[in-house]
């Protein structure tokens, strides 16, 4: 029996990256999927798939949230899992960062997100239970030099996890964050083959980026019946990023120097 047989999902910020990942891992797992993006021509590739239905909206609008269940109810009959995986970055330090991105990626990042699970509820409710995965990030965990307003979004969205998982535990309703490292995806495309790309590298125990499939993967689980009694958590998925205390790059198997 596939882990997702039978049951019904809702996937955002599907068009690509980790979100289109996800979307191959639930069909992989017996999931139909309803996947959803705000960009309709990349989104294409999902339409036509053998018990996918996509829907091409910007999940800041109440409206979109509430098509999007509407949507995995009429097509496939119920909803047990929502990955709310969409999201952007936007760059700058605090003195020179404008305020214009710094509102839209709160309002992409978090609001979206609270909307989201607002509007799926009534219908993981009515399923008897069900799954919330929220994609973060280790810089919702830690800061860094240069991204500050991403920084406090994937912070916020990590403790509306937590908080939310509290409201919705007696319902039966578990919700999670994953928390990914760098990922190879768009969102980290302008730094391939870069030195900034090599000392991001040197950092990461595991000595690379992660692959969007890795995600998807710990996503899967958070979203099954596998992981019933986990809530409330944020889980990173980041190659060991945050084990260390981010003063060294690691020593990729050669002595320290000060050893
Ligand atoms: N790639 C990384 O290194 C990394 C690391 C940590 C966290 N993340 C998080 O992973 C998630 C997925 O990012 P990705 O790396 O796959 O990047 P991506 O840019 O490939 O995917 C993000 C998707 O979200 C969609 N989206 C953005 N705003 C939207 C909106 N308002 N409505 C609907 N869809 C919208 C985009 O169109 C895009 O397809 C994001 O939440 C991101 O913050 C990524």
């Amino acid at each position: 029996m596939k882990r997702h047989e039978g049951r019904v999902a809702i996937v955002t910020g599907a068009a690509a990256g980790i979100g289109r990942a996800t979307v191959e891992k639930f069909v992989a797992e017996g999931a139909s999927v309803v996947a959803v993006d705000v960009q309709r021509d990349a989104l294409s590739w999902a339409a036509g798939l053998d018990g996918v239905a996509t829907l091409a909206g910007d999940l800041t609008d109440p409206a979109v949230n509430a098509e999007m269940v509407a949507l995995a109810v009429s097509r496939f009959g119920a909803l047990h899992a929502v990955a709310l995986n969409a999201g952007i970055v936007v760059q700058g330090t605090i003195q020179r960062g404008s305020l214009e991105d710094y509102d839209r990626v709160m309002d992409i990042n978090v609001r979206a997100v609270a909307l989201g699970i607002r509007a799926a509820l009534p219908a993981l409710e009515a399923a008897d239970g069900g799954a919330i995965v929220v994609t973060g990030s280790v810089s919702g965990l830690f800061g860094d030099s240069g991204l500050w307003a991403y920084n406090a979004s994937t912070a916020a969205v990590v403790n509306l996890v937590r908080s939310v998982a509290l409201d919705i535990g007696h319902l039966g309703i578990r919700i999670n964050a994953v928390c990914p490292g760098p990922v190879r995806t768009a969102m980290t495309a302008n730094v391939a083959g870069t030195d900034m790309e090599r000392s991001m590298q040197a950092r990461l125990p595991l000595q690379r980026f992660g692959d969007p499939t890795e995600i998807a993967n710990v996503i899967s689980f958070l979203a099954s019946t596998e992981a019933s009694f986990v809530t409330g958590a944020e889980l990173p998925v980041d190659g060991g990023v945050t084990c260390g205390t981010g003063q060294w790059a690691t020593t990729g198997g050669r002595r320290a120097g000060f050893l």
